[in-house]
């Protein structure tokens, strides 16, 4: 399928049909990981692009978690990474919680790696992390993915919470924009 939206032409690549198999398939995997831990899972996604795909993974868990949200901006209006990474988050106490961390993409690795030092400074229990889409080709710094959707080739992705220039979040599937 191909969209075109002012006057970028997106190629459809997953299918909205494809992202709620695989994500009812990793909830139950989650659900299966975690059944025997004693405090609800802590789930904390990562905005503003895992609104949508943490919003339909959590449905599919079937063991008791609280939910929270970061803020991280890696990249400005352009489609190429700033390299640098702003975090922001008031989240409740993970000490001695089980953490699951849930990205949209992790392209360079960049902003997990800042994620992940700042929360294991918190002295989680465990803490894992879920991405909807890996992008391994432009990874310049290594992440440890427990849970992965779908890898996708290093192009421009939109759509499922994934924006351009704060656009496309909306689509119920993932595109690539051609260039
Ligand atoms: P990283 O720090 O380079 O790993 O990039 C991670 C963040 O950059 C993701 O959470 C996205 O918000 C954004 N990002 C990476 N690749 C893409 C893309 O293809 N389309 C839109 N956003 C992207
Ligand atoms: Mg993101």
């Amino acid at each position: 399928m191909n969209l075109n939206i002012n006057n970028d032409s997106v190629t459809e690549i997953i299918s909205a049909e494809r992202l709620h198999v695989r994500i009812r398939e990793l909830g139950s995997e989650i659900s299966r990981d975690y059944a025997e831990i004693a405090t609800p899972l802590v789930v904390i996604g990562v905005l503003k692009g895992a609104f949508i795909v943490l919003a339909d993974l959590v449905r599919t868990i079937t063991i008791p978690c609280t939910i929270d949200f970061l803020h991280a901006s890696s990249y400005g209006s352009e489609k190429v990474s700033s390299g640098t990474v702003t975090i922001r988050h008031k989240i409740t106490s993970i000490q001695n919680r089980h953490v699951l961390l849930v990205e949209d993409i992790i392209d360079s690795g960049l902003t997990m790696q800042r994620i992940t030092g700042d929360l294991l400074q918190m002295n989680p229990a465990s803490m894992k992390i879920f991405t909807l889409l890996d992008k391994p080709e432009a990874r310049k710094l290594p992440v440890d993915i427990a849970y992965t959707g779908f890898v996708v080739p290093d192009r421009f992705i939109v759509g499922y919470g994934i924006d351009f220039n704060e656009q496309y979040r909306e689509l119920s599937s993932i595109g690539i924009i051609n260039q």
